[in-house]
């Protein structure tokens, strides 16, 4: 038999002890946020730098046998927040913590998750080796870019969605002429299943793209003419593909665009061309950090706050998570 070559942790025992919660420095918001949901301290802990910009970190208290639940979506700046990540859970680690859940709402590099072209690396499982490497002995994420990346960990994952948050928030829209609409044909699975649950027709977007964050062609596949069309995305990063998808779809004659995505990464000026475009609203949720220079009065953010604390306390109770979604 081949030897994994991940080894479980050695001596997890079977029923960890109390919930505890630890932040790292990505989103503290959220962070407490989702304490506050679950009536739960956050623990203390101290980042520091060394002089050369070395991370450390000190974990204020005992996490001995402890279930410990590790909040840090992996966002900008990236390398920081996922190398610090890393070297927390090595301390819990060390610190006998009975088990540590490494609770990720935005995995960064998911997009990097197989080879496009000759000589790619697949930078998603890397990331997944590495936490698993690091301490973690499960994993919490949301709308994982792809459903795949569960299987890059060998440890379990549960993968929470937003659907219920989007379509709720669709819902409310009271539209009458809606067709939901995938900005490419990766997310036609996703937006499927949200118009599955409104009743709605679907229609997507065939997307080419040449380069890393480039998109050259953008064409509407469906009907799309006089209606008001919902963009469902799982994250808006340059906002290229969106801008791109809205003016297509303008084009065909939708009298209205909104965008929904789950993670708003919004890098650079995203913003500034999202408001620029020919878009109603953006709604996004609070999976990663929104600084106040991405605000906008026509940019809301929903949030997955209490569907986090919530998929916690199943894990910590042994009960099941699938059922949040029914
Ligand atoms: C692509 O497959 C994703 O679902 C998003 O559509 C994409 O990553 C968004 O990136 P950007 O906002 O830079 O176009």
């Amino acid at each position: 038999m081949v030897e994994p070559r991940i080894q479980p942790l050695e001596g997890a025992p079977r029923q960890p002890g109390e919930l505890k919660l630890l932040a790292g420095d990505a989103h503290p918001e959220l962070a407490r946020k989702i304490a506050e949901a679950l009536h739960e301290p956050l623990g203390g802990m101290k980042i520091t730098r060394f002089a050369d910009g070395e991370i450390d970190v000190k974990i204020a208290d005992s996490v001995r046998g402890a279930d410990v639940f590790l909040i840090q979506p992996t966002c900008e700046p990236v390398s920081d927040n996922l190398i610090q990540l890393f070297i927390i859970l090595d301390a819990l680690r060390r610190a006998s913590a009975g088990r540590i859940t490494a609770v990720i709402p935005y995995y960064g590099y998911a997009r990097k998750e197989k080879k496009s072209q000759a000589r790619d690396p697949i930078s998603a499982k890397l990331m997944a080796d590495i936490i698993t490497l690091a301490g973690a002995n499960r994993v919490i994420a949301l709308d994982l870019h792809a459903d795949a990346i569960q299987g890059f960990f060998d440890i379990p994952v549960d993968h929470l969605t937003a659907e219920k948050l989007l379509v709720e928030y669709i819902r409310k829209l009271h539209l009458d002429n809606a067709v939901i609409v995938s900005p490419d044909v990766g997310g036609a699975k996703r937006v499927g299943g949200i118009a599955r649950h409104l009743d709605l027709p679907i229609a997507f977007v065939y997307k080419r793209r040449p380069k890393d964050d480039v998109v050259s062609e953008q064409r509407v596949v469906g009907e799309v003419d006089g209606m008001d069309a919902v963009v469902v995305d799982d994250l808006i990063s340059t906002g290229g593909t969106l801008v791109g998808v809205s003016e297509a779809l303008r084009a065909e004659g939708a009298r209205s665009v909104r965008v929904l995505a789950t993670h708003g990464v919004l890098a650079a000026d995203a913003v500034a061309k999202l408001m620029a475009a020919p878009i109603e609203e953006v709604v996004i949720t609070d999976s990663l950090p929104l600084p106040p220079k991405k605000q906008h009065a026509r940019l809301k953010v929903l949030s997955v706050a209490p569907l986090l604390a919530e998929a916690i306390r199943r894990v910590h109770e042994d009960r099941s998570v699938s059922e949040l979604f029914k």
